[in-house]
């Protein structure tokens, strides 16, 4: 083999593919999803909801989790094929918990969309610190648990592909969202040293990096960040699930370490 043909040389879902022969096409790509199992954390709102529906459209087996059952329940009988777990995510069996799920209800878990979260902000007087203490436990601790656990798990079955909702602010700051901004940095640290660590594996690893999003997630703010920031329109849930869909879509020799979606009016 030419050092030419070896370079343009790759894998996809185990089949070595040379220069000059075709890629997987897209509708192949849909049909290799289709027979995957995916665990969203958070689904029962926002983001984590709508990256449940893109991915039931592809025929994916899903795991759906979060604290209100009633959603939960009712968003998994519009699935074609959905189990759920109603967990909080903070507490330290969670994460495994939530795998045992998958692999009870199909024998494995191919994909976990890391996604719960939560969003306090404040000036250093406003800043509720209980608070804040509780974000960092979810945003990070839980977070990262849920990362080790899903990659020892990928890594038994060979192959995976972690998928952490980071946020704009885990590339860049904000005055009065620091704190934020700091757990969402750390996610995007661990990440991006998992991501080494798993060089030459079939598991891949990635960040996706939201702007503002119309979700729950300010729902409780005096001022929606659309009117104080100028972000007009939001970015909706589906435009981050659609982000999310397209990393899972690559073949396996491609690795997309981060991917940023922001409305065409965030400032930042
Ligand atoms: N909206 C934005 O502008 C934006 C931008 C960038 C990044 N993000 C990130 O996107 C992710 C999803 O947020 P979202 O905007 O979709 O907000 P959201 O609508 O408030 O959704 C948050 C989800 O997390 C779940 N959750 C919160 N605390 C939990 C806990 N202790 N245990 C289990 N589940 C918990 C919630 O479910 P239950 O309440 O039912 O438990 C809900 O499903 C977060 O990580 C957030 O930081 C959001």
């Amino acid at each position: 083999m030419s050092l030419h043909t070896a370079l343009l040389t790759g894998r996809a879902g185990g089949t070595v593919f040379l220069a000059g022969m075709v890629p997987p096409r897209k509708e192949e790509m849909t049909m290799k999803l289709k027979s995957k199992v995916a665990l969203v954390t958070g689904a029962s709102s926002g983001i984590g909801k709508a990256v449940t529906k893109v991915l039931n459209l592809t025929g994916m087996r899903l795991v759906l989790t979060a604290r209100r059952e009633d959603r939960l329940r009712k968003l998994a009988a519009e699935c074609r094929n959905a189990v759920y777990h109603v967990a909080d995510i903070a507490d330290p069996e969670a994460p495994a918990h939530l795998i045992n799920r998958g692999i009870d209800a199909f024998g494995r878990v191919d994909v976990v969309v890391n996604n719960a979260g939560n969003m306090v902000a404040g000036t250093i007087d406003e800043l509720d610190l209980d608070e804040m203490a509780r974000m960092v436990e979810l945003n990070v601790t839980a977070t990262f648990r849920m990362m080790y656990t899903a990659l020892r798990h990928f890594k038994s079955l060979g192959s995976g592909q972690l998928v952490n909702i980071s946020s704009i602010l885990g590339t860049k700051v904000r005055e009065t969202a620091g704190a934020y901004a700091g757990t969402k940095h750390a996610v995007e640290a661990l990440t991006e040293a998992l991501r080494m660590e798993l060089a030459g594996t079939n598991v891949g690893i990635c960040c996706v990096e939201p702007g503002l999003v119309l979700t729950e997630l300010h729902d409780k703010w005096d001022v929606h960040p659309r009117e104080s920031l100028g972000i007009d329109p939001p970015l909706a849930p589906e435009d981050v699930a659609r982000a999310v869909k397209f990393v899972l879509e690559q073949p396996e020799h491609v690795r997309i370490p981060r991917i940023m979606v922001l409305p065409g009016a965030h400032r930042i």
